[in-house]
């Protein structure tokens, strides 16, 4: 059957586990992954900026011995004569097995997964859904916490145009014991549908504060996000709240040993180089976690 990942719910939690499992081997063994996509190619279609995503979509299938083909400038495409996703996805899928996309407007992945014969990711769609980074995210909290329960997460920064923010809250809650304490300015509040469709109406415990120094000692996780400058109607806006976080070594003195600091990436101001040496800070093992994730997704969709 053609599956697709639009959602971080298209995936049950049963086979969210199979494929951290999988990844884990992967990173593990990865000479055994090294001819498992051979002849398959990967098309990834880019209409927004990305360096980890789109980069480590292409490193996954090179890695399972695939080909990749692509745009990462939507102007050097058709998009820029006014093609249609549908049309775009329908050609694309005589020209490739497996499609990634990442596009600044909401719900276009969904809509070319509605006209694809091949499996499309949503590699990011505006300020909605990233649920490639989830699967990253959640390798890389079950490899520093030990395990995907009983946890506090601190989410931090732009909770609301931070579309990793959005997939990562609607997957983690599936686990059992998960604490959410929301670290924002009033402006930048986690959308109404995710309070509510998701924390009140499933009874989730979490709070919605300001500040980031009241909640640190509590926290197993803090998520760090970037303020999405790009998604904003106007600079002022941006100026003003750009700054409104900055983690530094010395805010991180009343926080848990066993913490784990986590970023999407790209950092711009919120976390400073100093914490880069401190063992909590594990973003750039996730950033590399995000090749293996996207291996094990890859191999599930093609059934490999
Ligand atoms: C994120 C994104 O594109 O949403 N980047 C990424 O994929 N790692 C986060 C961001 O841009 O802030």
């Amino acid at each position: 059957m053609l599956r697709h990942l639009i959602d971080p719910l298209d995936l049950s939690r049963e086979e969210v586990i199979s494929l951290l499992d999988l990844a884990d081997d992967m990173k593990k063994h990865p000479e055994n992954y090294r001819e498992k996509a051979r002849y398959k190619k990967l098309a990834t279609l880019f209409y927004e900026p990305s360096t980890r995503t789109r980069l480590s979509f292409e490193a996954a299938m090179l890695n399972l011995g695939g080909n990749v083909l692509g745009f990462s400038d939507s102007n050097q495409s058709s998009a820029a004569k006014g093609e249609s996703i549908a049309d775009t996805i329908r050609v694309i899928g005589a020209y490739a097995d497996i499609c990634a996309m990442r596009h600044p407007k909401e719900g276009a992945p969904l809509r070319a997964s509605r006209y694809s014969r091949i499996p499309v990711i949503n590699a990011g769609d505006g300020g909605h859904q990233h649920p490639t980074q989830t699967l990253t995210d959640l390798m890389t909290i079950r490899e520093r916490a030990g395990r995907l329960e009983d946890l506090t997460i601190g989410v931090c920064g732009d909770l609301k145009f931070g579309r990793t923010v959005h997939s990562l809250i609607k997957s983690i809650i599936r686990f059992p014991n998960i604490r959410l304490v929301l670290i924002s300015p009033e402006e930048l509040r986690v959308p109404d549908y995710i309070t509510e469709d998701e924390l009140k109406a499933k009874n989730i415990p979490f709070t919605e504060v300001r500040s980031l120094d009241d909640a640190m000692p509590d926290l197993d996780i803090l998520y760090m996000t970037r303020v999405q400058r790009e998604r904003f109607f106007n600079e002022e806006d941006y100026v003003r709240l750009k700054n409104s976080y900055i983690l530094t070594v010395d805010k991180l003195r009343p926080a848990k040993e066993s913490l784990a600091i986590l970023h999407p990436l790209p950092r711009v101001n919120e976390i400073t180089l100093a914490v880069d040496d401190d063992p909590r800070a594990a973003y750039f093992e996730q950033a590399e976690n995000g090749v293996y994730v996207r291996m094990a997704l890859i191999c599930f969709l093609l059934g490999l």
